[in-house]
């Protein structure tokens, strides 16, 4: 549901407090293009960034564990797969097999404690009154 008063198009993500610095994201559903994936948010260097969870090598998820996206020294964004290392500041894919395959971000805002995220045209909430589009192969 959007939120007006973060904005026209917002929607609620979390407390501000549920991501600490360098800590495990928030990941929620999204639709995008009509197919549901997972993104995440997470906090580094004091801001919050959101990116889909979907790895520029392989279209593959990228947590270690659930939420779980930092290589142990917490200063990239290393999928678990083949160890692709991405930005976390930007999604900049900076090692590893993604090449040019760079993340996908999704618009993030922190206001007044609350994190919200900001739908596009192709990236769209899932709606719970809606039945899940098929995948098709
Ligand atoms: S799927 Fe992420 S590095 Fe291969």
């Amino acid at each position: 549901m959007s939120h007006p008063a973060a904005g026209e198009g917002a929607q609620r993500l979390c407390d501000a407090r549920a991501l600490e610095e360098r800590g495990r994201a928030w990941v929620w559903d999204v639709l995008e293009l009509g197919r549901p994936l997972r993104a995440f948010a997470l906090r580094f260097d004091g801001r919050v960034r959101a990116y889909l969870n979907r790895c520029g090598h392989v279209p593959a998820e990228m947590d270690w564990q659930p939420g779980e996206f930092l290589d142990i020294d917490k200063r990239w964004i290393l999928c678990s797969i083949h160890g692709a290392a991405y930005e976390p500041a930007d999604g900049r894919c900076v090692g590893g097999p993604c090449g040019t395959g760079d993340l996908t971000a999704v618009r993030v805002e922190e206001r007044e404690g609350q994190v919200y995220w900001y739908p596009s045209r192709d990236i769209q909430p899932l709606r719970t009154d809606a039945p899940v589009p098929e995948s098709t192969p």
